[in-house]
């Protein structure tokens, strides 16, 4: 007789009739602000503040100079109003939903670690110190943050994140949507390394391993390893895993101090990850993938752009996370050159890169082999591109 199938664990999230609406609600209110609000915010920018100032010969000399000005205007505080209250409702609307699932969520991860139908595994140490960086405050405004734990065994913020960041981003709670950023890194590595083939792929602070599954697909039969400090996450994403048939092996450890031997993984990977650790946190994170990287191995972030590659007008937008997001973080990574930072860990810089990539889905995979050839440049991060940086080790 063959293993039992696994229970999905997704399919427990059943949201009544009032609880859709809700949800669907936040991701209009959300859409809203983060597209016509802010272009509406940049038309008052170019067409009246900006001007204004250069007029009375105040123009601002960089980012920090424009949200000064911004501040005071209407425009910037009812933007910042929208997006902030959309960004913290988008969490706090499935929480009804995760609740009354919440028994049940909790059986079937049990029965994932036990089990391990497909082959992965879960280690989630008795005593574990999460950083206080994750721990004492809500990042991005998820209440409970990533790491916060009400019963044993919980799940509970692996499937608020989860179903949440679909309410944030506006999709379907049940659309199998891979993530782009694995999907758009790892066909990229494909076409643009035909010869490379990882054995071990480890992606650091993979939440419930979003943008790690879909490196099964472009790498078939390398091994996956997921690491991240919050034990819900890794709980769901382990039960997501064994529900897909995906062998996955996730631990709860961080990034800055991991178990595994020297040499041990050829693609490290990591997404939306540094902006969300002090600067010397990201610096020991750098030297680890230093040390477990093998000889002819690979490391590949996303992340947001940095300072200096985009304009002063960018920088004021992307940097609003810092005071009104909950990631304070987040201007002074931003302010970072990653090559730099890749070389101080102990990369060599002519392997260093930093550098757009079109998003997979979105671009075509024609259009995709065009960009990877030179032909085609890639579209901006957050409309279209994804900002990756990282190096080979020799
Ligand atoms: C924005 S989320 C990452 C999203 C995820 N990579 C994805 O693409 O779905 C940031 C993650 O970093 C994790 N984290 C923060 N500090 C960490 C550390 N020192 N080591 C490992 N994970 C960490 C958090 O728990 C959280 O899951």
């Amino acid at each position: 007789m063959g293993a039992q199938p696994m229970t999905d664990i997704e399919a427990l999230f059943r949201p009544t009739h009032d609880e859709r609406a809700r949800q669907q609600f936040v991701s209009t209110l959300r859409k809203h602000a983060i597209v016509d609000l802010r272009n509406m915010m940049k038309r008052d920018w170019e067409g009246r503040v900006g001007p204004a100032l250069e007029a009375r010969g105040d123009a601002p000399a960089d980012w920090r100079g424009i949200e000064r000005a911004m501040e005071k205007e209407e425009s910037f505080r009812f933007y910042s109003a929208v997006r902030y209250n959309a960004q913290e409702m988008s969490f706090l609307s499935v929480q009804d939903t995760v609740e009354r699932a919440l028994p049940g969520m909790i059986d079937v991860a049990r029965d994932a670690a036990v089990r391990n139908p497909a082959g992965g595994s879960l280690r989630v140490p008795e005593r574990f110190e999460v950083p206080r960086y994750v721990s004492s405050l809500d990042v991005h405004l998820i209440p409970g943050s990533f790491d916060a734990e009400y019963t044993r065994d919980d799940v509970a913020q692996g499937a608020v994140v989860a179903f949440g960041s679909k309410v944030f981003a506006g999709q379907h709670p049940f659309r199998r949507k891979p993530g782009a950023v694995a999907e758009s890194v790892g066909n990229w590595l494909r076409l643009k390394h035909p010869g490379f083939r990882p054995r071990r792929i480890l992606d650091l602070a993979t939440t419930s391993g979003k943008n790690l599954f879909p490196y099964a697909g472009v790498f078939p039969g390398a091994e996956l390893h997921g690491v991240d400090v919050g034990a819900p996450l890794l709980r769901f994403g382990h039960a997501q895993a064994e529900a897909a048939g995906l062998a996955v092996h996730f631990s709860q450890q961080d990034a800055e101090s991991l178990d595994y031997p020297d040499g041990h993984f050829d693609l490290i990977v990591s997404s939306f990850f540094f902006h969300e650790i002090p600067l010397k946190s990201t610096r020991k994170v750098l030297r680890e993938c230093f040390r477990l990287l093998a000889p002819g191995g690979m490391m590949v972030h996303m992340e947001l752009p940095n300072e200096s590659a985009v304009s002063a007008y960018e920088n004021f937008f992307w940097n609003w996370d810092t005071a009104y997001n909950a990631e304070p973080f987040y201007s002074t990574y931003r302010a970072q050159d990653p090559v730099a930072l890749s070389v101080e860990a102990g990369f060599d810089a002519a392997q260093a890169f930093a550098h757009l990539i079109p998003d997979w889905l979105t671009f075509g995979e024609e259009r995709f082999a065009r960009f990877v050839r030179g032909e085609l440049p890639a579209p901006a991060h957050g409309s279209g591109g994804w900002f990756v940086f990282g190096a080979g080790k020799a």
